[in-house]
């Protein structure tokens, strides 16, 4: 039997208006970066996608370099999409970037004009589409001149291959300048993609009050600490966690004595709110209006499931956040 979207798709979903624009995300967005290479199971990652396209999520995240192979997730979505979503095109927000190392050679990572539009051309044939919807300068590039990696993503906007554009991992300052460039050009900063959970607080040091002021989006990445926000390892490692796994950055290192006690007073309280705990880390990033829409990902259909939840609670008591700021330290 072909896929067919759930007609009721839409009821549950709260969309956010991405900063001063027009565009709306879903409150949670799902992001490609591992569970959709060539390493990992077709099945399950079609199941992940139509479950989530199911529960309203419309907006899904790629960039070049996402797979194990690198390119790898970007071919398999491009299937699906094919296969799966022909006809819903229009009802997707569909993103890619360039900045990391992607092919051999000077031209093959960082932010100059030759490699970012060399590397759209590149996803769009992975992808088989004629555009992206965000096209991300995926980190900055110390040694090429800012004006000319916002210029390269003006230009590709002007190609018709990305509607919109945003930056990643810039500090506030680099994003300040990004931001000023990009609407002198015509080209308005749509967002901005920064690693933000209850484990990484960078972007209450100035990032989010600068995207507030300047009305450009914000959709973290990794809210669940790539999977450590969740009670997943409160009990030893899983055989089919990221951590055992080892495809990525998250290794055992990170499972100290201390955040495993952090971890545990977290999951008591999301407990007492009627949650697990990887929603209370969501719902907490998504309490904040400047924050558009949270990215996540999934290695299984239950999880979305789980994680979307998050939406049924998304008020916190000046207790529980007290709370949760003595457990953070
Ligand atoms: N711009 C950048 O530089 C950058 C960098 C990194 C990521 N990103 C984007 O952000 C997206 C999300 O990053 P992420 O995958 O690190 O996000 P995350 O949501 O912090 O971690 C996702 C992982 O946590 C586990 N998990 C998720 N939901 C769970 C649940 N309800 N219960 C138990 N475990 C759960 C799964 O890992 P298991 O394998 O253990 O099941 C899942 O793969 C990426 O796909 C990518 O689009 C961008």
């Amino acid at each position: 039997m072909p896929y067919q979207p759930r007609p009721a798709r839409y009821a549950d979903m709260p969309y956010r208006r991405c900063g001063r624009s027009g565009l709306k995300l879903p409150a949670v967005s799902l992001g490609l970066w591992h569970n959709f290479g060539d390493v990992d199971v077709l099945a399950n990652f079609r199941a992940i996608l139509h479950r989530a396209f199911d529960s309203g999520v419309t907006h899904f995240d790629l960039a070049n370099n996402y797979g194990p192979p690198p390119g790898s997730a970007e071919t398999n979505f491009g299937r699906l999409l094919k296969e799966d979503f022909r006809g819903y095109r229009d009802e997707l927000v569909i993103s890619t970037k360039a900045g990391y190392h992607m092919w051999e050679g000077p031209y093959g990572e960082w932010g100059s004009r030759k490699y970012l539009v060399s590397s759209l051309d590149q996803s769009l044939r992975r992808l088989k589409l004629d555009y992206v919807d965000i096209f991300y300068s995926h980190r900055p590039d110390p040694d090429t001149p800012l004006e000319e990696t916002m210029a390269a993503l003006d230009h590709v906007v002007r190609q018709g291959k990305a509607l919109y554009v945003g930056i990643s991992n810039y500090e506030p300052a680099e994003a300040a300048e990004a931001i000023g460039m990009l609407r002198a050009l015509g080209t308005p900063c749509l967002i901005h993609q920064p690693k933000y959970s209850m484990f990484e607080r960078g972007p209450e040091n100035g990032l989010l009050d600068l995207l507030g002021r300047e009305g450009v989006g914000c959709i973290p990445f990794s809210p669940l600490a790539q999977g450590l926000l969740t009670g997943k390892y409160l009990h030893g490692i899983p055989n089919d966690s990221r951590v055992a796994k080892g495809v990525g950055f998250l290794t055992e290192t990170q499972l100290t004595e201390e955040r495993l006690t952090q971890i545990r007073a977290l999951n008591e309280l999301a407990q007492e709110r009627g949650q697990s705990l990887a929603q209370m880390a969501l719902s907490w990033i998504l309490r904040d209006e400047r924050v558009t829409s949270v990215l996540i990902g999934a290695s299984k259909p239950a999880q979305l499931d789980d994680s979307l939840r998050c939406l049924e609670n998304l008020t916190f008591s000046e207790q529980e956040l007290g709370r949760i700021e003595k457990v953070l330290g």
